[in-house]
């Protein structure tokens, strides 16, 4: 096969603004809707981003190629995992959704703070660099928009697999003990899918066995789990609560295709939810929201597997109705939809209420929900929407990835032009959303 060429556009994460820093003038683009079309047609589901995001850390577990399939390319934050991956000597190579990484070339084990704070995922090279090298010197991620989001649980855990870690002007510097990490019991105080991800990966190449207690059961873990075994690592219990790794002197290359992106899936599905109509989501499944999908279907959806795809449809004059939804770690509701289902109350008939209760500060897009005419009242993290008529066109701006999706969301139903700004926020996370809605039938286009 000939070498793919080099296509990721590294350019594109000199624009994020995920901790408040200022973005350049063409992160300031706008995407302008204009509300009243049904969805009707198919829209083609990318692989998940953020499972992408921690399999690209899993490279630097080995010296040799690890090939990555069905991979959103496209994504700034994949662009800013990859410009960390360069950084520390990495190859890279892409074409369409390929990706190719060798990490034999690795020249350094900084991560340094101006490449960290463009994207929390990047915390995730702590683990494998530590468990490889014996040494890594990270930047922390710092304060984030969906609130202070630490890293206390990653430390901790790897402290108690012997690494010795001092925080150092903004920096995480980690020493494994001499003959590299130890395998140890870990309790994890609060179901995490970071923590999870970083001390299985760190556990893959520790002396003994690992047991993560408390771990998290999203599908992106199974999937990083199912890429390291298929690299050579002892992993059981994947799914469960209890993760048992037995470490391995090393780890060699391996092909691994991304699952379906669950959250893009569930937008998509709730955009059809608001505006009727019927499409068809290719290459992806339910399985992997199964709460979200129930919730759906009591709100007036409904939702179907068809083999390798899903139909998801609204008859327009079946209405939708209030319902209650509270986020929970996996298999729970999925906290990354909460701001695109909390879009589709708006419009609903009677009342629902939104939980939170992942994130502190998770309700961002709420005032801006507001400024179109939706009715709702927070009280801690609960947020009571009673549903309206209409939403009004506005000129609106989010400050998190979600948030901004559940914007356009709530674009598409309602009277008029809505124009979404900052919208690098959400090319972060959804490849091409303007040619995907615009092609099954949302007035929709970059302004
Ligand atoms: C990941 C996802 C994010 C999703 C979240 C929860 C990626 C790149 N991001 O984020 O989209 O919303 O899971 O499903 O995959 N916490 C601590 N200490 C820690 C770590 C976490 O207190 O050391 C807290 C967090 O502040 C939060 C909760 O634990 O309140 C869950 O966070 P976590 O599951 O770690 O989220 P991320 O892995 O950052």
């Amino acid at each position: 096969m000939n070498k793919p060429s080099k296509i990721i556009d590294l350019s594109h994460s000199a624009a994020l603004d995920v901790q408040g820093v200022a973005p350049s003038a063409s992160a300031l683009d706008k995407i302008k809707v204009i509300g009243g079309q049904q969805l009707n047609g198919i829209i083609p589901i990318s692989g998940a981003k953020n499972c992408a995001l921690k399999l690209m850390c899993a490279s630097i577990l080995t010296e040799e190629t690890l090939r990555l399939e069905n991979m959103p390319n496209s994504l700034r934050d994949i662009a800013s995992q990859v410009e960390l991956l360069d950084y520390l000597g990495c190859t890279v190579e892409g074409e369409g959704d390929i990706m190719a990484i060798n990490a034999g070339t690795i020249t350094t084990q900084t991560a340094p703070y101006d490449i960290v704070r463009k994207m929390r995922g990047s915390i995730l090279v702590l683990g494998p660099l530590l468990a490889r090298f014996g040494h890594a010197k990270v930047s922390l991620p710092g304060g984030c928009a969906i609130g202070t989001r630490p890293v206390d649980m990653h430390i901790k855990a790897l402290e108690e697999m012997g690494a010795q870690i001092t925080l150092e002007e903004g920096y995480i510097n980690a020493k494994a003990p001499k003959g590299g990490l130890q395998g140890a019991k870990i309790l994890f105080p609060k179901v995490s899918v970071g923590a999870t991800e970083n001390l299985m990966m760190a556990a893959t190449l520790a002396k003994g066995a690992t047991v993560l207690a408390n771990a998290a059961r999203e599908p992106e873990i199974n999937d990083l789990g199912e890429c390291l075994i298929a690299m050579g690592a002892k992993i059981e219990g994947l799914g469960t609560d209890t993760i048992r790794i037995e470490g391995v002197p090393s780890l060699g290359g391996a092909h691994h295709r991304v699952i379906a992106d669950r959250i893009e899936t569930g937008t998509y599905m709730i955009a059809t939810g608001m505006t009727g109509g019927q499409v068809r989501l290719e290459n992806t499944s339910i399985d992997h929201i199964n709460s979200a999908v129930a919730l759906m279907c009591q709100a007036g959806m409904s939702v179907e597997q068809d083999g390798l795809d899903v139909i998801v449809a609204r008859d327009i004059n079946t209405p939708l109705k209030g319902i209650d939804i509270m986020t929970e770690p996996h298999p729970g509701f999925p906290t990354d939809l909460q701001a695109q289902f909390m879009a589709m109350l708006t419009i609903a008939d009677g009342a629902g209420m939104v939980t939170e209760t992942i994130f502190e500060n998770r309700f961002m897009h709420v005032p801006e929900l507001s400024r179109m005419g939706a009715d709702i009242s927070v009280q801690g993290n609960s947020a009571i929407i009673r549903g309206v008529k209409k939403l009004t066109g506005a000129e609106v701006m989010a400050t998190d990835l979600r948030a901004s999706v559940a914007l356009v969301l709530a674009g598409l139903v309602a009277e008029g032009e809505t124009t979404v700004n900052r919208i690098y926020h959400l090319e972060r996370g959804y490849e091409n959303i303007v040619g995907k809605l615009g092609g099954v039938g949302a007035r929709i286009q970059k302004a």
